[in-house]
């Protein structure tokens, strides 16, 4: 058996993120918001690990579940020796879980964070030496065109987008970015997507509330980046985290919420807020089953197969595209 430990690298230098004008320009609007994308500074990433742990926050270990129950009907589906590319640089066990039932012939992996992604591919070369792997720094929430990967273009193109990742996007955004993924997949391919159920919004709310206080540390850490990276002077304890499910939108809004009227700088542009005034920091969407089909179809997938949790919280969806 062939072994791969190396990785290829593809760099696509994407448009790096621009932390100071995104901010700027967001606290600038009348309703002021901030993209989730910023919560992920090297403690915002371990804030978000141990919150994948809480026991108020279902969606990662439901699903992590559900692929270990399900890997092998959904390994029968995706075909075995495809191409197998996850958007995310998945090192998790959701990843192995399905590499090992599906044995694709090559996994690639997809993120605009060169750091992560240099991790995830190593790791799994390692753990696969049979897989060939690949990594591709690129931003899969624009179009964008997938390298030649040797000998692989006529192998069957599946997408793997866990943890309903998907759900940070609005649902316009959300078919958008379906679109692209149905590009990438090409003719023949197939998509595979755990998406976030719509459920009882005290659950919600408590997923989003936990008790310990960790996803209010998560959110509130995007002021503490802001002070740090663009010599703000955010007085972070002045602000509260705010989560509340939306039932109308179908989803989770975050934001921090000013406790009183003051004003706070960052680099060097002052700016007001009134006692209450928030700042809308995240989306999570819920969605039905069939609500996301419907999605799912709008941008050109058949949606063939949806596996649930036995507490209908979460789904995982197979996605296909007509040869
Ligand atoms: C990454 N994403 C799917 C998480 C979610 O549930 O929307 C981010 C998160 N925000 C607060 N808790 C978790």
């Amino acid at each position: 058996m062939p072994s791969h430990l190396e990785f290829q690298f593809h760099d696509l230098h994407p448009d790096t993120e621009n932390l100071r004008g995104d901010v700027l320009s967001g606290l600038a609007q009348p309703r002021k918001a901030l993209a989730p994308k910023y919560f992920y500074d090297a403690r915002g990433s371990e804030l978000f690990e141990a919150i994948c742990g809480l026991p108020e926050y279902y969606p990662t270990r439901t699903e992590l579940a559900m692929m270990q129950a399900s890997a092998g009907d959904m390994a029968r589906l995706l075909g075995p020796n495809g191409l197998l590319i996850e958007y995310g640089a998945g090192s998790g066990r959701k990843t192995r879980v399905l590499i090992e039932a599906m044995a694709p012939a090559a996994y690639v992996a997809i993120d605009i964070s060169r750091t992560a992604l240099r991790q995830c591919a190593g790791e799994l070369a390692a753990a696969y030496p049979a897989v060939r792997v690949a990594a591709v720094c690129a931003d899969y929430s624009r179009p964008m065109q997938l390298p030649t990967i040797e000998g692989l273009a006529e192998r069957r193109h599946v997408i793997y987008f866990p943890g309903s990742t998907i759900g940070n996007f609005t649902r316009a955004e959300a078919l958008v970015f379906l679109r692209y993924a149905r590009e990438i997949a090409g003719r023949g391919g197939a998509m595979l997507v755990g998406v976030d159920l719509k459920k009882d919004p005290a659950r919600l709310h408590a997923a989003y509330n936990d008790a310990q206080g960790i996803t209010a540390a998560f959110n509130l850490n995007l002021l503490t980046r802001i002070n740090r990276e663009l010599d703000g002077n955010f007085d972070v304890n002045a602000f509260e985290h705010h989560a509340f499910y939306d039932i109308n939108e179908g989803r989770i809004e975050m934001h921090l919420r000013s406790l009183r009227d003051q004003q706070a700088s960052v680099a060097g542009q002052a700016f007001h807020f009134t006692a209450g005034e928030t700042i809308h920091t995240e989306n999570s969407c819920k969605y039905s089953v069939a609500e996301f089909q419907q999605l799912a179809r709008q941008a050109g997938f058949a949606a063939e197969h949806c596996w649930t949790d036995a507490e209908q919280l979460f789904s995982v969806h197979f996605l296909s595209i007509a040869a």
